[in-house]
């Protein structure tokens, strides 16, 4: 308690001498977390923040919240941005999304809605399975060390032994709540777990994949990429982010479910259609996946039969999005909709890698597999 109204006065200190500093002089030194930092990066660019602390440290305030209220006067809404610019707190035409426009939408990261939770030095991935989950603009962006074009420069990951380093991949960021978290959602996974280079199946984010004959890939997507212009890593941000692509960059918020930065249908029995599977078909060529150039019954599960009164269904019956430690090709059943067939079996079994044949054991829309072979 003393420590910290000491480390409060003294940043008082600072933020009075270097507040009052001409604008020339854009980096100040400050404990933050015990460790020094520098406010540097953008919001040290006196062209834009020309008052450089005080526009967040307001009314002279250093033991500042990690809500998002402070930040929104600056990338929400017209209204509140010339307010600051009125108060002369933000000056010059800096590119300013509306981030919390996105943040309003259907699915997002509860900056909005959540409150109270974030503690300044807390460490994630949270170990404690009862604390309430949260994400606060400060958890994904360090606002005294932030870049443009490295947003989440200067946050801290996962503490491995006595060490933590900073973020560098978005994927690290990401596993600060959605991998190892104790208090993880009933309905969550460990993305970590799925995304792991080890398992059987895995789209490429943390390495390149491992399957080499991936033959619905588009432009410029490769399995392993040979020239410049090849890319054969994804990452989170080419699936989850805002639906709007001239609206703000990264996983704020989505009008589509799961949010997704492209419509993807999750449940079963619905109709096939370029936009029920858009995300998918952003990579994948859909004639190509419906053409049956891998899975020679692919056409007849996705799209079904009208005509015989069988529904299709979706990928994501029997492919996960991220990986699949147990199969080959992303192979993980969803469970709601695909049994255990009479044996009591419920399995993919493969021949090796692009051999295109293939068996499966289970029992979907009452059809037994006992096996089915391809
Ligand atoms: C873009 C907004 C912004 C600017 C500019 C900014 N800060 Fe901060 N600062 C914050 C936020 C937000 C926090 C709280 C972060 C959290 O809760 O994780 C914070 C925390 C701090 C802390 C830690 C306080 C504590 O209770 O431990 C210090 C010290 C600090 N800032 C000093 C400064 C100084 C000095 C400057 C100017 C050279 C500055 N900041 C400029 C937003 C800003
Ligand atoms: C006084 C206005 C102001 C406030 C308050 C403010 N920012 Fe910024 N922010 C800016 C400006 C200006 C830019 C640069 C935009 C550009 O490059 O055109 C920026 C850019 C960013 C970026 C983009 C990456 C980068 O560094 O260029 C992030 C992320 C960001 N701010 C986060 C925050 C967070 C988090 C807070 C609250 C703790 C905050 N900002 C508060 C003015 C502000
Ligand atoms: C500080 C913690 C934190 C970080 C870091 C974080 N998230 Fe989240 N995320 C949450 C919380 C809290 C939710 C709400 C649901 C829950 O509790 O999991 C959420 C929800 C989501 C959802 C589901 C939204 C929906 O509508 O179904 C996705 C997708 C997601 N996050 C992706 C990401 C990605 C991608 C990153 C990295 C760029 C990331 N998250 C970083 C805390 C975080
Ligand atoms: C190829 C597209 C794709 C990539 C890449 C991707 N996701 Fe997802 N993600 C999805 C889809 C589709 C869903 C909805 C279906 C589901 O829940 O599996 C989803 C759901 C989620 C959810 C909500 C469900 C849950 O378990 O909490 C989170 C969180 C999430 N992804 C995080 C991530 C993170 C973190 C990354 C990067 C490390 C990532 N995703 C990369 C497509 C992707
Ligand atoms: C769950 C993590 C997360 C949270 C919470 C979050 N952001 Fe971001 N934000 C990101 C990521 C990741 C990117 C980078 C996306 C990219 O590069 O495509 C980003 C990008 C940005 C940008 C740059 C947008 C652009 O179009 O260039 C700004 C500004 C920004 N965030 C501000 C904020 C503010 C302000 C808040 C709180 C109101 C916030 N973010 C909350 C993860 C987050
Ligand atoms: C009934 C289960 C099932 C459904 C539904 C399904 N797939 Fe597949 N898919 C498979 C199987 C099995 C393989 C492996 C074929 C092999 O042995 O090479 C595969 C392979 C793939 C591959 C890797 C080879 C290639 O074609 O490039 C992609 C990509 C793929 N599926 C995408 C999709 C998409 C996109 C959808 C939804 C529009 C979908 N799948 C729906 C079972 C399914
Ligand atoms: C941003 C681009 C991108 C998106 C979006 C995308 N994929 Fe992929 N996918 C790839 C790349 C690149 C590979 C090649 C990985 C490899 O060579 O192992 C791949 C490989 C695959 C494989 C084969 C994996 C293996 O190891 O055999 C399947 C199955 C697959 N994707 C299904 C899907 C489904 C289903 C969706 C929609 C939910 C989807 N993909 C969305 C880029 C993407």
């Amino acid at each position: 308690m003393i420590e910290r109204a000491f480390l409060c006065i003294s940043c008082w200190l600072l933020l009075i001498v270097f507040s009052a500093l001409p604008p020339s002089a854009n980096a100040a030194p400050s404990v933050v977390d015990g460790r020094r930092e520098v406010l540097q990066g953008t919001h040290a660019n006196r062209g834009f923040l020309p008052r450089s602390c005080r526009a967040c440290h307001r009314k002279m305030n250093i033991a500042i919240t990690g809500e998002e209220s402070g930040c929104l006067t600056c990338h929400g809404g017209d209204d509140a941005r010339q307010a600051m610019r009125d108060a002369g707190l933000l000056k010059g035409k800096p590119k300013l999304a509306d981030i919390e426009n996105s943040l309003q939408k259907t699915y997002n990261h509860p900056v909005l809605s959540i409150n109270g939770v974030h503690q300044r030095r807390e460490i994630l991935p949270e170990d404690q399975v009862d604390v309430a989950r949260h994400s606060e603009c400060v958890d994904c962006h360090s606002p005294h060390l932030s870049e443009k074009e490295r947003p989440f420069a200067g946050l801290r990951g996962k503490r491995v032994g006595n060490l933590i380093a900073d973020i560098e991949q978005e994927y690290e960021l990401c596993y600060l709540c959605h991998s190892d978290s104790a208090n993880l959602p009933f309905n969550s996974t460990n993305k970590h777990s799925e995304f792991r280079i080890e398992n059987r199946s895995y789209h490429p984010v943390e390495a390149e994949g491992r399957n080499l004959y991936v033959i619905s890939l588009k432009d410029p997507y490769v399995e392993k990429a040979e020239k410049p212009n090849e890319v054969s890593r994804i990452s989170c941000k080419d699936c989850h982010g805002n639906d709007d692509p001239d609206g703000a960059k990264g996983p704020h918020g989505s009008i589509y479910r799961g949010l997704l930065v492209e419509n993807f249908q999750m449940d079963d029995a619905l109709p096939e259609s370029e936009f029920a599977y858009a995300l998918c078909y952003k990579c994948h060529e859909r004639a190509s996946i419906l053409g049956n150039e891998s899975f020679p019954y692919h056409a007849q599960h996705i799209q079904g039969n009208s005509a015989a009164g069988v529904d299709g269904t979706s990928c994501i019956t029997c492919h996960d999005a991220h990986g699949s430690s147990n199969y080959q090709y992303l192979i993980r059943f969803n469970e709601d909709v695909v049994l255990p067939n009479a044996d009591g079996k419920l399995a993919f079994e493969s021949q090796g890698a692009s051999s295109r044949t293939g068996s499966c054991l289970l029992n979907c829309h009452g059809v037994e597999h006992n096996p089915k072979s391809y």
